[in-house]
């Protein structure tokens, strides 16, 4: 599959853009300033906090194997398909936003399918049936506002 080009000019601190790139969605989130600083925070939660499992597959960019996932700490980019069996999980990005999250949720994306969760790296919180962090994709910033994934 060819690289998309992603203009990511237009994103508001809190958003998502899905792209398509090789059949799957991947996404572009834009963080808040709170929610880059909660990741910080989750290491002691999370199955995989450093990326560590399976690199070649689920986070093959050295430069995005940090508490971000990413390589501008602002926006990740990942493929929005859960590591489980498949399922696209949805956004989640409040606190409280739903009764099964905990009440110190920071926000993150909930599977619908077995109810794994992942934070706003898209890191897979322990014990849940998703064996791993969401992919990131291969990608490069063109400039400041464009992004080229794949
Ligand atoms: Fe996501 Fe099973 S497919 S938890």
């Amino acid at each position: 599959g060819a690289p998309v080009e992603v203009d990511i000019g237009g994103l508001q601190p809190g958003e998502k853009v899905t792209v398509e790139w090789r059949g799957k969605p991947v996404w572009v989130v834009r963080r808040t300033t709170e929610q880059v600083e909660a990741l910080k925070k989750l290491d002691p939660q999370l199955a995989d906090p450093k990326s560590e499992r399976k690199p070649d597959e689920i986070t093959p960019m050295e430069s995005c194997r940090n508490e971000w996932r990413s390589i501008k700490p602002e926006f990740l980019v990942v493929v929005g398909i859960c590591t489980h069996l498949g399922c696209s999980p949805t956004d989640k990005f409040a606190a409280g936003a739903q009764p099964s999250l905990p009440d110190d949720w920071q926000g993150g994306f909930l599977c619908p399918c077995h109810g794994s969760t992942f934070d706003m790296a898209g890191r897979v919180f322990k014990n849940k049936p998703a064996p791993d962090n969401l992919e990131v994709p291969p990608h490069m910033y063109l400039s400041d506002t464009r992004l080229l994934i794949g």
